[in-house]
Parts: structure tokens; C-alpha cells; sequence
């Protein structure tokens, strides 16, 4: 059984992806052990209460420096014996000393097909806006494991997605998350919890 950590910023309708998707059994083997947030307010929490998921609220805000914050949050995950930590939009910068502990065991959803529109300054809307500044006709979403850079790590899954006339930005997003990312990400955590994907 995969222990499953995931890490969420906003409103969390990836973390709803991967609770439909265990209950749904399009995943097997795997558990979401803790839900962790570091935004009080983010709807990701209520989305993890109601599913019967431990959730937490570590934030920068409250510590007194990121060095104590980096600490709190790799011994939260840590006491939860964690396998495959899952970061749904969170939006902190992943301590280095994380990524070199969980190296291989992180992986991240990014909503374009990397390597462009990703990398510093590209996450939530702002993505899919510089892809209809650019002009292209397709986008989709990338499903990675996290290295030391900004979305720089390993590709695991890629789905593309057409980009319309008169796409907003906001119609963009929506169906870059339907068509791609809600797809995406259970996909991903089923193949490294049966061995189709190598975890670690
Ligand atoms: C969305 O912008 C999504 O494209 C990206 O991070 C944000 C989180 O969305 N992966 P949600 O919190 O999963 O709804």
C-alpha cells in the first residue's frame, strides 16, 4: 500500500481527482495518508475533511524563519511514513532537503505541456495566458517528478489539449484540469503504486 502525502495550495480539485479515483478503485494500492496546506483558507482542506483525510495547515507565515517552516513540514510528512508526496498546485517552494530525501518519490502536475510555458513565474493562470499570448493551438498538462529546478524533473505523462477561439484564460484552465490534469494525476499515482512506473 503506497502512502500518499498530498501537498495543495487552493482549491484542490486535483486532491478531489485522486480521492474519486481511490474510491473509484482507478487506483489501487494507494492511501492519502495527510492532506497539507500552507493556506488556512484553502478549499483543498474541507475537500480533504469531508473525505475522512488527516489534513494540516503548515505555513511559512508561522514560523520564524523558512528554515523552521522547511523543518515542520519534512517532519510532518516524515512521521506519516509517506512513500509518494503529490504536489496539487501547491504553490511553496519545496525545500531542497525534501527533494533530496524524498529524490524520485516527488512528483508535481503542471498544466502545460513542459518544457514550454513552465519554470519560474508560470503556475495557475498565469500558464495558460502566456499560451494564448503565444499563439498556440495546443496546450495540455505534464505530470513530473520534482527535482532541484522549477518543473525541470523527469516527464511522466503528458496529455494534450486543443486550445480554442476565443479561449479565455479561465475556459482554458477549466479544460486544461478536465481534459488533462484530473486524468493525468491518478494515472500517474496508479502506475507508481503497481510498479508500472518506477518509484525512488
Ligand atoms: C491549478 O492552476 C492547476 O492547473 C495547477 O495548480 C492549480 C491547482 O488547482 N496544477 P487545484 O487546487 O487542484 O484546483
Amino acid at each position: 500500500m503506497l502512502n500518499v502525502a498530498v501537498l495543495v495550495s487552493g482549491g484542490g480539485t486535483n486532491l478531489q481527482a485522486i480521492i474519486d479515483a481511490i474510491k473509484a478503485g482507478s487506483i489501487t494500492n494507494a492511501q492519502i495518508k495527510v492532506v497539507i496546506s500552507n493556506n488556512k483558507d484553502a478549499y483543498a482542506l474541507e475537500r480533504a475533511k469531508a473525505a475522512g483525510i488527516k489534513e494540516l495547515c503548515i505555513s511559512p507565515k508561522d514560523f520564524e524563519d523558512r528554515a523552521k517552516f522547511n523543518e515542520a513540514l519534512i517532519d510532518a510528512i516524515d512521521k506519516e511514513n509517506i512513500d509518494l508526496i503529490v504536489l496539487a498546485g501547491f504553490l511553496v517552494v519545496i525545500p531542497e532537503a525534501m527533494v533530496k530525501k524524498y529524490k524520485n518519490r516527488i512528483i508535481n502536475i503542471h498544466p502545460s505541456l513542459i518544457p514550454s510555458f513552465c519554470g519560474k513565474g508560470y503556475y495557475g493562470l498565469k500558464v495558460h495566458e502566456a499560451a494564448l499570448a503565444r499563439g498556440v493551438k495546443v496546450t495540455g498538462a505534464t505530470v513530473h517528478f520534482v527535482d532541484e529546478g522549477t518543473d525541470t524533473g523527469p516527464i511522466i505523462y503528458q496529455k494534450a489539449v486543443e486550445i480554442k477561439e476565443g479561449d479565455t484564460p479561465e475556459v482554458l484552465q477549466r479544460r486544461v484540469m478536465e481534459e488533462a490534469e484530473w486524468k493525468l494525476l491518478p494515472q500517474a499515482i496508479d502506475a507508481l503504486a503497481n510498479g508500472r512506473v518506477k518509484l525512488g
